[in-house]
């Protein structure tokens, strides 16, 4: 299937959940307001791959991010590693919970997919 719709009330706050959409895992991550805060706080001159917070998210309450590290594909491991976002264990890369890299070999941060809300509650992405 080329788009997928997601359910976003099947999803608590703080966590991350794992789809797969044209034969990739997408992540789909329900923010708390902590998470929010310090994303929306970084400093973009410290980033390898500058982006602010509000460039990647259409609702700073969700992260949709493509779970495919950017280094050489491996898929990281939700709610890890230094920056508390996603960390990938294959060479270790550290990923924040925007899913912009902060550490490690990788040299971009997750992808972020086209996606829209249709509703309060879905997210169709694709
Ligand atoms: Fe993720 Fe190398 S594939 S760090």
């Amino acid at each position: 299937l080329s788009k997928i719709e997601i359910k976003l009330g099947d999803i608590p706050e703080g966590k991350n959940m794992t789809f797969k959409w044209r034969g990739k895992p997408l992540f789909v991550r329900h923010r708390t307001d902590k998470e929010v805060a310090a994303e929306e706080a970084v400093d973009i001159g410290e980033l390898r791959d500058p982006q602010h917070d509000k460039d990647r998210v259409l609702n700073p309450r969700w992260v949709i991010v493509l779970g495919v590290c950017t280094h050489l594909g491996c898929v990281p491991i939700a709610n890890a590693g230094d920056y508390g976002g996603y960390y990938c264990p294959c060479h270790g890369s550290h990923y924040d919970a925007s899913g912009r890299i902060r550490k490690g070999p990788a040299p971009l941060n997750l992808e972020v997919p086209f996606y829209e809300f249709p509703d309060d509650d879905t997210v169709v992405v694709g």
